[in-house]
């Protein structure tokens, strides 16, 4: 019987309790969220798991993060279900601050954190200010825990980025693990915005893996060409009905891609009736 998730929606009773464990010498793991969690965020929980005594996920609906018409309001928030899935799976402490413990002087004229460069392009561009609420709330949730690790998903492949740069930036004694994506057996990437899709769509929607699968498998072959690549990639999504935001091809490093090099990753954003889903896959050139 595993001990019960405890719940704190408090800063000062969250920095009690971790002052107390880390006082007893305990290692801390951070799982940030948004909630509404799946496989994908357990997944994090129990790498997490492998890295240090205690596990705390914290879930907070970020409003600095989402601009305006986007889905702030609609975004699913399922806390009694997200409570007993992180208990099935041994996660220590839930923290979910509400909007006013987190920016208690208001949104409007908080200091915020910006992580140039790798904020920039792909979702940064399709979503001005995204990575700047990302990077601030992360900032924050680093000052309430201080871990000593904590867990993102690599499906989220730019906001890993931005994370890196920003603890390296700012000398965060964090290490920091990208976790691989969970999908479904189709291939479909796990993320809370698939509950926005129809089970029609749903259906359709692992060919945005496929279609990263199939560009991916001519890049590796030697094919160079990244601007064809991707309107290949874009094609094919509009034929299956998706409505692409942008389908990029990067080095590893979100640095524009070099012809020479041995890995990239391709990127893509895509609309599908309400649901805007996000991928990536990391390719390697084929050694004959
Ligand atoms: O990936 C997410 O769920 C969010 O962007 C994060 C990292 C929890 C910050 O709000």
């Amino acid at each position: 019987m595993s001990t019960p998730l405890i719940t704190i929606s408090r800063v000062s009773e969250l920095r009690e309790q971790l002052a107390e464990l880390r006082s007893q010498g305990k290692t801390l793991a951070l799982v940030p969220t948004m909630g509404n969690l799946h496989q994908g965020h357990l997944r994090l929980v129990e790498e997490a798991r492998r890295h240090a005594d205690i596990v705390i996920a914290s879930i907070f609906v970020n409003p600095l993060q989402f601009g305006p018409g986007e889905d702030f309001e609609r975004y699913p928030r399922t806390l009694e279900q997200d409570q007993q899935l992180l208990q099935s799976v041994g996660c220590d402490l839930l923290f979910t601050p509400d909007v006013g413990e987190v920016y208690p002087e208001g949104q409007e004229q908080i200091t915020r954190v910006v992580v140039p460069v790798v904020s920039e392009g792909l979702c940064g561009q399709k979503r001005p200010g995204h990575f700047d609420g990302v990077a601030t709330v992360v900032t924050k949730l680093f000052n309430f825990v201080q871990p000593d690790i904590a867990c993102f998903g690599q499906k989220d492949y730019q906001q890993l980025a931005v994370i890196n740069k920003l603890v390296k930036d700012l000398s965060f004694p964090i290490r920091i693990i990208g976790v691989p994506t969970c999908r479904t057996s189709e291939g479909l990437a796990l993320s809370s915005r698939n509950a926005y899709l129809t089970p029609e769509q749903l259906k359709k929607a692992p060919s945005l893996y496929a279609t990263l699968q199939a560009t991916g498998l001519k890049l590796a072959a030697g094919n160079s060409h990244f601007i064809e690549l991707c309107h290949f990639a874009r094609a094919r999504l509009a034929e299956q009905g998706f409505a692409p935001d942008y389908v990029e091809i990067r080095s590893l490093d979100l640095s524009p891609p070099g012809i020479k090099a041995d890995s990239w990753v391709i990127l893509v954003a895509a609309r599908l009736g309400k649901a805007r889903l996000i991928d990536n896959l990391v390719v390697h050139r084929d050694k004959h």
